[in-house]
């Protein structure tokens, strides 16, 4: 029922906000619906004088003007413009079936509006992931709509620094479409996820599981269940995997009690070198981890220095030398070819620099080292959410190294997704990532598009 003015006029109304308009289709589901049952949810309104402004409810309103029929209000009074909006976009994003798109813009118009404030104040507003909001914040500060301050204020009305920004890339609508149509994102337990990937479909497999008996948000495994959840997963990646292809395990010791270590890592190693073939150990070493570093005791975890990536795949599995090598000039080259000149090593051994070079171009290459020095520095930025996220540097190196140009590469834990951006990067056509976690999904889809 409308309350008329003091002169029994009708109200005028003026919406809050100028929201994405409902597509023609669900404008007519909508108008269909309330032709049958009126309208049921009541519209928001900011008072119940001659001029109500509307912060929730436009098209109903609209309907039923179109329809002739009663529109019910509540009021919601004593806000001010601003919080009004605000309120506006978040019943909006809580509500409607908005593209990734339309979502990023109000967003970004909450941001315009209250850049100073926290990006978990504007997300916990508006309802949507903090790093939704840091994402969309990057953006507009590297294209100058609003500027970069240096503290933000909290909801507990505190100031905090800013974090520092993520590292900005600038893409166009078509190269962030393009990332994103070439991106497959599946939530769920990548048990149940797995077996809907067809086989023989996918070039290589990366990933950064989690580790068991380690206490993270995503929850806490015991060595047994972690042990069967990760022989599931072996298995299906074989059947998802190429012929050529083959899975990077990246994984992080750590111990019982200081002196002894868990055995969860080598057993888990030492079955799949069995059951199917361990192409190469391969170390990474934190080269900036600090001694003690990352021995987070309410974690359990080890310091991450070195981290184990235990690559399986059939003995000529596909890679790449040519990409992950420093290649010597041919003048170099053809130097060592004929350097016959018999040298010390350091094992006292002699050798010669001919013959290391003759025997490497038969056999079509070296090894690469195979302990990387990488370091933890260059973290994505501001879309840092995830507790563990892996280094970029190297998910680049893994990728460089086994995904094919164009390529198809799986991460069945993508958590925020540093695997995928890395792999988009490096090359790939297609990436896909599980995770039972849908917030880290949505982490992922910023990283991949802003980062
Ligand atoms: C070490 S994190 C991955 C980090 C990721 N590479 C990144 O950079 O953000 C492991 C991820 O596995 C996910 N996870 C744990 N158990 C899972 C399961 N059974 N199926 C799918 N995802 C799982 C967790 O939610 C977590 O995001």
């Amino acid at each position: 029922m409308v309350v008329r003015g003091e002169k029994g006029q009708l109200p005028r109304y003026e919406p809050v906000l100028d929201l994405p308009p409902l597509s023609p289709e669900q404008y007519e589901a909508l108008r269909h619906h309330v032709a049958l049952h009126g309208v049921l949810v009541p519209i928001l309104v900011d008072g119940d004088g001659p001029v109500r402004r509307i912060i929730d409810g436009n098209h109903r309103r609209r309907v039923a003007d179109e329809l002739g029929y009663d529109c019910p209000e509540v009021v919601q009074a004593g806000m001010d413009e601003a919080e009004m909006r605000t309120l506006a976009r978040s019943l909006n994003l809580a509500r409607r079936q908005l593209s990734q798109e339309q979502r990023r813009q109000l967003v970004a118009d909450q941001l315009v509006e209250t850049p100073g404030r926290s990006n978990r104040w504007v997300a916990g507003r508006l309802g949507v992931h903090h790093a939704t909001v840091a994402s969309v914040r990057c953006l507009l500060e590297s294209t100058g709509q609003i500027d970069q301050c240096p503290a933000l204020l909290g909801a507990d009305q505190r100031l905090q620094p800013a974090r520092k920004p993520p590292r900005a890339v600038l893409r166009t609508p078509e190269e962030r479409r393009a990332r994103l149509e070439a991106t497959t994102l599946l939530h769920g337990d990548c048990r149940d996820v797995l077996p809907t990937i067809p086989s023989a479909s996918v070039d290589a497999i990366v990933t950064d599981p989690p580790y068991p008996e380690v206490r993270r948000e995503y929850g806490r495994m015991t060595e047994a269940d972690w042990l069967d959840l990760m022989k599931g997963v072996v298995a299906e990646a074989r059947r998802i995997l190429k012929p050529t292809g083959s899975m990077v395990v990246v994984l992080q010791p750590n111990y019982e009690s200081v002196g002894r270590m868990r055995l969860w890592l080598w057993e888990f190693l030492l079955w799949a070198a069995r059951e199917w073939n361990l192409v190469q150990d391969v170390y990474a070493w934190a080269t900036d981890a600090m001694p003690l570093a990352g021995t987070g005791r309410s974690q359990g975890l080890t310091r991450q220095s070195v981290k184990t990536c235990v690559w399986l795949g059939p003995p000529g599995c596909y890679r790449d030398q040519d990409r992950v090598l420093k290649t010597p000039s041919s003048r170099t080259s053809a130097r060592r070819r004929s350097d016959l000149a018999v040298r010390e090593g350091r094992s006292r051994k002699g050798y010669k620099e001919g013959t290391l070079a003759g025997v490497a171009a038969e056999r079509g290459g070296t090894t690469p080292f195979n302990r990387l020095p990488i370091s933890n520095g260059r973290q994505p930025g501001g879309h840092g959410d995830h507790p563990s996220r892996t280094a970029y540097d190297l998910a680049a190196w893994w990728c460089r190294y086994l995904v094919p140009e164009g390529g198809v590469l799986l991460d069945p834990f993508a958590g925020s997704g540093v695997v995928l951006q890395a792999g988009l990067d490096e090359g790939a056509g297609q990436v896909i990532g599980i995770d039972k976690w849908a917030g880290y999904l949505d982490i992922a889809r910023g990283r991949i598009v802003d980062e």
